[in-house]
């Protein structure tokens, strides 16, 4: 099939000659764009664009007519949970009355209370769950994602989880990768011999995981009363004999030396990032592992926004991401991130769209096929609703800005315009 957008207001991250592989320091600033533009999909991938001076006559093509509209690509969401059983708003109310998420989680709340629920939940429910919320942020311009289990913290719970993911790749139109996270907590059975939950995880649960061919990446929550560095070494390391590439969660609320560790093991991608020190930073120079932070995960739970603004003066690349989970961020809604990002964080709308297009595909490892508009790249594609200029859409907070989401070619997601400018 063929589709041609014309009449494009400004056609915004494109690319022409050698592939960027990401956005850094100054640079995320630079969106390239063009101004009454036209693009054009044939069967999957981006075909050409340029002016509409140049837009071609084809016939038998369907045509979307984008006059007043922005069109970029779509996001590429590369930090979620959405694997989950049930919800946790009664720790949302906790919270109201005073309780931390630590403390929370200290009394057998937060992580292990959401294990307990998906362990309880059959794979089909899961999947229906997990379905919905797919198309919920299909709807908001989310085309790549990238799904952890950890929700499970058994053998069977782990599997079922990825399993679902590895259901979610063939039921819906979204490109997904697979993280393993079992080492999200240690689950209270293991409480007292934390060794042989880790063996369980390392011998155990990753063997079965690379048979089945289950997950791309391999994550650890690095954090005190969580997982030790050391115990994240081992981990890393009994993953990458299953070429499993780390991508962790690490400086969420203290600064334990994850990083450091994290990118020895060439991490694709620390993430978290709120509690960053000097020397942290320093260490994010100079290498291949993305930072990504996680603003909506700060919102809800009141904890310090990473520092964004630091990274990006310091000349580094930064990702964005949802962090969509039960609860720390019940969201998957990047253009809530974009708005967070630029209101609380200081980053230009230009610095978050590279930072959830461009940096957000290097941080799932398919900058070569999405994140800009080359010619090429699968034809994963927003259209806007009319709009004055794209800093409008992290402006106007909380309000939908997106008309259509086109993704491999195909139009997935029509929202109709309550709100225009
Ligand atoms: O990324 N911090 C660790 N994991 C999740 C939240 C887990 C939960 O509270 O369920 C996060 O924020
Ligand atoms: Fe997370």
């Amino acid at each position: 099939m063929t589709l041609l957008i014309k009449n494009i207001k400004t056609l915004y991250q494109t690319e022409a000659g050698k592939a960027k592989k990401w956005a850094a320091g100054k640079a995320m600033a630079q969106l390239p764009s063009i101004n009454k533009a036209y693009l054009l999909i044939k069967e999957d991938k981006i075909a050409a664009f340029g002016k509409m001076d140049n837009c071609p006559t084809e016939t038998n093509t369907k045509v979307i007519d984008a006059t007043g509209k922005m069109v970029l690509p779509t996001w590429c969401d590369s930090h979620t949970h959405l694997v989950f059983a049930g919800s946790r708003e009664a720790e949302f109310e906790d919270r109201i009355k005073g309780l931390s998420y630590e403390a929370i989680a200290v009394k057998g709340g937060g992580i292990l209370n959401s294990a307990k629920k998906l362990n309880e939940t059959a794979e089909e429910q899961l999947l229906e769950d997990a379905l919905k919320r797919c198309h919920e942020i299909i709807a908001t311009g989310t085309g790549a994602v990238e799904i952890k289990s950890g929700y499970g913290l058994s053998e069977a719970g782990e599997l079922k989880i990825l399993r679902v993911i590895k259901k979610l790749k063939d039921l819906t139109p979204l490109t997904i990768k697979a993280t393993f996270l079992g080492a999200h907590a240690i689950p209270s059975k293991y409480k007292n011999n934390r060794q042989a939950y880790i063996d369980l995880l390392t011998q155990q649960i990753l063997p079965k995981i690379a048979d089945e061919q289950l997950a791309d990446y391999i994550d650890v929550f690095c954090e005190t009363n969580y997982f030790t560095v050391a115990e994240m070494e081992t981990i890393l390391e009994a993953g990458a004999k299953y070429n499993l590439t780390p991508k962790v969660h690490v400086n969420q609320f203290t600064s334990i030396g994850g990083i450091q560790a994290a990118i020895k093991h060439k991490a694709l991608s620390v993430d978290h990032l709120e509690l960053l020190k000097a020397q942290d930073l320093d260490a994010l120079k100079n290498v291949d592992t993305i930072a990504t932070v996680l603003p909506s995960c700060s919102f809800f739970i009141k904890i310090p926004y990473a520092p964004a603004r630091k990274i990006i003066d310091t000349g580094l690349p930064l990702a964005l991401a949802s962090d969509y989970n039960p609860g720390s961020t019940p969201s998957g809604n990047i253009p809530f991130v974009l708005s967070l990002a630029c209101i609380q964080q200081k980053l230009l709308p230009e610095e978050a769209i590279n930072a959830v297009t461009l940096n957000g595909a290097y941080a799932m490892g398919l900058e070569k096929q999405l994140g800009t508009i080359a010619l090429g790249k699968k034809a994963n594609i927003i259209i806007t609703h009319k709009m004055s200029s794209l800093a409008y859409l992290p402006y106007a907070f909380g309000s939908s800005h997106i008309h259509y989401t086109i993704l491999n070619g195909r139009v997935e997601q029509i929202n109709t315009e309550y709100k225009s400018n």
